[in-house]
């Protein structure tokens, strides 16, 4: 198989069997593409696969079959998982797994330490919490924490060796809506502006709305992939989703909303309908 850097991501019929009896396919013939600087979201019910699809993008699990590439790399060929775990992935997860006597601003630095001098890993740990909107707290425990900051400092420590790629479990799963609006705000900025690439699991479709492409899984295969649009388009297809929102889009319901919305809201939405009915 042909390796090709333009990936950060590249699978080719990835599994993941469980079990010798009944056997559990976790992942079931997974190939997925994920090119640098993209914001992937996984979604799909419980034990559909998402975690296992991360541990073995990330290294922290073998696939039973298949290939799997980061940055062109066999990851079959690799003899040091740790290293390459500490060059290329961050992983963010859900249960942040800080360690409770160090500060904030010790957590970030466990990452570099081995390989960045002790006076530039505090500086690296100070910058990366500063991005984070962590600056004043960074010699807090976690303890002394709120969820959002505790996450916050995690994911500070996720980028500490300036990974390519990072993988995110249910980074919003423990956090309430508008830290968790904050946080993906926050993901697609260093997105954005430093071009990480992000594949983050949820079951929050807001979240995924956030990311750019969502792949879906289930009974550990991707069964479809959603390119998310503008707000605005977004919108639209919920609307030509339901039979109301068909009617209204249609025009022949539009009184309905009438009695519903202001005058402004109207004024908004026969503009939305006109650009939409202008488009289909
Ligand atoms: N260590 C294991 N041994 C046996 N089966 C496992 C193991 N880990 C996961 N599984 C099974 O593999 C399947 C996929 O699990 P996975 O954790 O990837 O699901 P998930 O999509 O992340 O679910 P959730 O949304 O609940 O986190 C499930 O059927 C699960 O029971
Ligand atoms: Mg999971």
């Amino acid at each position: 198989m042909s390796e090709n850097k333009a990936w950060v991501i590249e699978t080719h019929d990835l599994d993941r069997v469980y079990g010798d009896g009944d056997l559990i396919r976790a992942l079931d013939k997974v190939n997925i593409r994920i090119a640098a600087g993209e914001l992937v979201s996984v979604m799909g019910p419980s034990g559909s696969g998402k975690s296992t699809l991360l541990n073995v993008i990330g290294a922290l699990d073998r696939p039973t079959g298949g290939d799997i590439f980061v940055n062109g790399e066999n990851l079959a060929t690799i003899t040091d998982l740790d290293n390459f775990r500490a060059r290329s992935v961050g992983f963010i997860f859900q249960l942040h797994n800080l360690l409770p006597t160090l500060t904030a601003r010790e957590n970030v630095e466990i990452p570099m330490t081995g390989h960045v001098p002790a006076a530039e890993r505090g500086k690296r740990a100070k910058e990366l919490l500063d991005l984070v909107g962590m600056a004043d707290r960074m010699n807090h425990l976690p303890g002394q924490l709120s969820g959002g900051q505790r996450q916050r400092v995690a994911i500070a420590r996720a980028l500490a060796n300036n990974p390519p790629l990072v993988l995110a479990d249910e980074p919003t799963g423990s956090l309430d809506t508008a830290n968790g609006q904050e946080l993906m705000r926050l993901l697609r900025d260093l997105n954005e502006e430093q071009g990480t690439t992000f594949v983050v699991v949820t079951h929050d479709p807001a979240v995924a709305r956030q990311t750019k492409r969502v792949l879906v899984m289930q009974d550990g295969k991707i069964v479809r992939e959603d390119i998310i649009g503008s707000p605005d388009e977004e919108d639209l297809k919920m609307w030509r989703h339901s039979n109301l929102g068909k009617q209204i889009l249609a025009g022949t319901e539009l009184h309905l909303l009438e009695e519903k919305l202001s005058s402004s809201e109207l004024k908004a939405v026969k503009k939305a309908l006109s650009v939409a009915n202008g488009k289909s």
